[in-house]
């Protein structure tokens, strides 16, 4: 089952609100749903928050009257501003947002119902993508993972946070797809658990042998040698390599450098910011205070406690060994292999397209 998918002129997604208590599917007819469900965090992860913006630009084509080329541009603007205001962190949302934008400014098609079609086909091509890259980022990830490895994880990288397969987790279902024997230490990621209530969720289902641990525990678990390998996603990496991930990820790449583990994230190039000189410039994402103050509905904090959440964190490039993309590892000096890998990806995009209009005559 994918997380985000398009039927009935709808987007329908895995509400992950609800798991692992309940698996139900949300549906949004509208923008403004489809930026909610972004906000609300039915769906979340950035490949998956991305593809669901370009399912929300499929959506505003088909919702606006506009009966002309500019009419319809300046509704899918719209759109994109409302789409993309609706989480900072993650660049795959503005990244994906503009993709369709793009395509509609540039399309040769004179009729606007055709162009409202090929959004939709760019949309769910984007999200056939996904899967794609994220089945070969898995592959190349796993090289560096021996049989037998302890791997920490943080937050959720998988299916779920994706249209499917995953990113770090991808490449945990790659070296299971080739029998290596590997087991997964789970941090819970507090404040909102995705580690504990959706990467539990995702391994037990998949018979990843796996531990769920507090967030606390992965300090000792690194310092007594019971872990080999380090692997997280990413929500955006600066030019420069330095990566922003869910909160907690900074303080575990420090203490594996301290304890001479290898940190890779492992990302879609789509994750790669290269306007951005350093994680310095990424806008960390804060959110509300019940996030801290309660577990679930219940209250752990006295009334009214001041509170702080940022939902992310950078950790500087120095404290990360490779970045695992779908063209491939890259390697310090990250200025350089981030571009190469980003250039490759684009041409890929471009030949796809290309190929699918010979397809479609
Ligand atoms: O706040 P979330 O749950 O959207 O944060 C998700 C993460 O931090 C993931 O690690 C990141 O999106 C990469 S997963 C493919």
């Amino acid at each position: 089952m994918r997380t985000v998918y398009w039927e009935d002129q709808k987007v329908k997604m895995i509400d992950q609100r609800l798991l692992p208590g309940e698996l139900v599917i949300a549906e949004f007819d509208t923008v403004e749903g489809t930026a909610r469900s972004i906000r609300e965090m039915y769906v979340r992860g950035a490949p998956a928050i991305g593809a669901t913006a370009a399912y929300g630009m499929a959506l505003a084509a088909y919702n606006s009257p506009a009966w002309d080329r500019d009419g319809l541009l300046n509704d899918l603007r719209a759109a994109k501003k409302t789409l993309d205001a609706a989480r900072p962190t993650a660049v795959n949302l503005a990244w994906a947002t503009a993709r369709l934008m793009s395509m509609a400014e540039h399309t040769v098609l004179p009729n606007v119902d055709d162009i409202r079609s090929a959004l939709l086909a760019e949309a769910q091509a984007l999200a056939d993508e996904d899967v794609e890259i994220n089945r070969r980022m898995g592959y190349h990830g796993a090289e560096v993972v021996p049989d037998g490895s302890n791997i920490l994880h943080h937050c959720n990288t998988g299916a779920l946070a994706t249209v499917d397969f995953g990113t770090a987790l991808g490449v945990v279902y790659a070296c299971q797809e080739q029998g290596k024997r590997i087991h997964v230490w789970v941090d819970e990621t507090r404040p909102r658990l995705q580690g504990a209530r959706l990467t539990a969720w995702e391994l037990m289902r998949a018979g990843v042998p796996m531990h769920l641990i507090a967030d606390n525990a992965a300090g000792h678990l690194m310092r007594t040698g019971q872990v080999d390998v380090v692997l997280f996603g990413a929500d955006r990496v600066a030019a420069n390599g330095d990566v922003a991930n869910k909160i907690g990820s900074y303080k575990l790449g420090v203490v594996a450098r301290e304890n001479g583990i290898p940190v890779y994230s492992v990302v879609p190039t789509s994750t790669i910011d290269l306007d951005l000189a350093s994680g310095d410039e990424i806008p960390i994402e804060e959110r509300g205070a019940e996030e801290v103050t309660h577990v679930g509905e219940t209250q752990i904090a006295p009334d009214g406690a001041p509170v702080y959440n940022p939902a992310f964190d950078v950790t500087p490039h120095r404290y990360i060994t490779g970045i695992i993309t779908e063209e491939g590892i890259c390697y310090p000096p990250f200025e350089l292999s981030l571009r190469r890998a980003k250039e490759a990806a684009e041409a890929r995009i471009r030949e796809n397209r290309a190929r699918r209009g010979t397809e479609n005559g």
